[in-house]
């Protein structure tokens, strides 16, 4: 193989490997030529045919744009699928999760949403009646990538305000639920091979969507005040760290809240070290006192990006979530998802802008801490009365994650209480490798007291009847 031609084929391999977007330019040509040992005349043979092959775009003023990361086929055997890309496919954890929403099982400790009773069915009904009968063109029509503009304003103005998040509506990117937000901003700061921090347990999502950008995660533990200090400066200090991914309220899998101190000490570390942090605040709607995320708390240049949803608070099959950021933050997020999926469906859109605008927002989120923080209570009494160990001591949230006896394995005890009426997701996948195999998270908010009091007693009763 002549040199041009080796050191094409290893940009080509990069490219496809990811360690450049679409948009992005190469390396100049001296550093190119340093890192293979060629001559500048190969390295302009090489782009020359990196251009012919339809990867990048390059005119002699200066290095190739990446234009084009063209699919290689796939081959048909399943088994080889995955061998041959920079990272393996995840779990199916989240989409076994959806299955879970619409099972018919009578104790649904698995899926992770509100109350279906909470639902302002009567109002979101006139609200739909009303964009059906006076707005139907804009309501099935296109609309912006970023966000319908007076919709990105009534968040700023009716949600994240709430949460002390001061928010220009051009500082607001509407998602398609903040699943897809986190996608994105991973796709931002990370390429395969980058070190990201998240606490240990942390939300399963996450992992996956870490995973698929290949990244390596650090797991730094918690206790009752969010994530521990010393092992996060450590990692910190240790790594070349791209981002650090904390949830600072009612934390999925622990309803951990993170203390004020804490919050301060994550702050302090993350500029001393210049690295992002991405903070999920996906329930920080159930916070009362000191309720500040680290946005509100972060000085004007602290690097946070803030990641937020409607799935918790109203409804998660509206996929309304948001992502606020620095302008040009949110002008790269929006080019990302143009190419995903153009913007986000203007229907429950501006079905969440005439909820946020009904004037019972504070009463329905009233409404939610009380119930859910009350379920909680119950739910911990309980686990704790049977003698199973439960992360920390949760006054609110929607979760408890909890140790089983050591002789039980949790997907076989998945399985047969499924086959029971009884669901719960095991603790598995909201850690990596096997550290949360005897771990159970439960989902307490969308049952009732009876339910789960009723539920609870049959899930104690199968660790009794159970046998690995
Ligand atoms: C911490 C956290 N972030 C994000 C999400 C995803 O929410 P969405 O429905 O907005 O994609 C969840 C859902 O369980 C979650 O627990």
């Amino acid at each position: 193989m002549m040199q041009f031609q080796r050191v094409a084929d290893e940009i080509r391999r990069a490219i496809e490997q990811g360690r450049w977007h679409v948009g992005e330019a190469l390396p100049s040509e001296r550093k190119t030529a340093e890192e293979f040992g060629v001559s500048r005349s190969t390295v302009r043979r090489a782009w020359e045919e990196l251009q012919s092959l339809g990867y990048v775009h390059w005119t002699a003023a200066s290095a190739p744009i990446v234009v084009n990361i063209p699919l290689r086929p796939v081959p048909i055997n399943p088994s080889l699928i995955g061998k041959d890309l920079p990272y393996r496919p995840s779990s199916t954890f989240l989409s076994d999760l959806m299955s879970a929403a619409s099972s018919s099982a009578r104790y649904n400790f698995e899926i992770g949403m509100p109350d279906p009773d909470l639902l302002p069915i009567h109002e979101l009904q006139e609200i739909v009646r009303d964009l059906l009968s006076q707005h139907v063109r804009e309501v099935f029509s296109y609309s912006p990538t970023q966000g319908i503009a007076r919709v990105r304003q009534a968040l700023s103005e009716e949600y994240l305000s709430r949460r002390g998040v001061a928010a220009d509506p051009d500082n607001i990117l509407i998602t398609s639920g903040s699943l897809q937000g986190l996608d994105y901003v991973t796709s931002l700061l990370s390429r395969a091979g980058d070190y990201i921090v998240t606490e240990s347990p942390t939300f399963a999502g996450a992992l996956q969507i870490f995973a698929s950008h290949g990244a390596q995660v650090l797991a730094v533990p918690m206790d009752e005040e969010g994530i521990r200090v010393e092992p996060l400066a450590q990692a910190l200090a240790q790594h070349p760290v791209r981002m650090i991914y904390v949830q600072t309220f009612f934390h999925n899998p622990t309803s951990t809240v993170m203390s004020l101190a804490r919050r301060q000490a994550v702050l302090a570390l993350s500029q001393k070290y210049q690295v992002p942090i991405v903070e999920d605040d996906a329930y920080g709607f159930l916070a009362t006192a000191n309720p500040q995320p680290l946005y509100a708390l972060a000085p004007g240049d602290a690097p946070v990006i803030y990641l937020n949803t409607l799935s918790k608070l109203l409804a998660p099959g509206l996929r309304v979530g948001m992502v606020v950021a620095p302008r040009d933050i949110i002008q790269y997020l929006s080019q990302r998802k143009q190419l995903g999926d153009l913007h986000t469906g203007t229907v429950t859109q501006l079905l969440v802008e005439g909820w946020l605008r009904s004037g019972n927002v504070t009463q329905h989120i009233a409404r939610a801490q009380t119930i859910y923080a009350s379920r909680m209570r119950i739910a911990s009494e309980l686990i704790r009365r049977r003698g199973l160990f439960l992360f920390g001591h949760p006054t609110g949230g929607f979760y408890l994650f909890v140790q089983l006896p050591k002789h039980i394995n949790a997907y076989a005890l998945h399985d047969y209480a499924a086959q029971r009426d009884v669901l719960f997701a095991p603790g598995e996948a909201f850690g990596i490798g096997d550290r949360y195999r005897g771990w159970i998270r439960l989902c307490v908010s969308a049952l009732g007291t009876t339910a789960i009091q009723n539920g609870m007693a049959r899930f104690f009763r199968m660790l009794d009847t159970f046998s690995p």
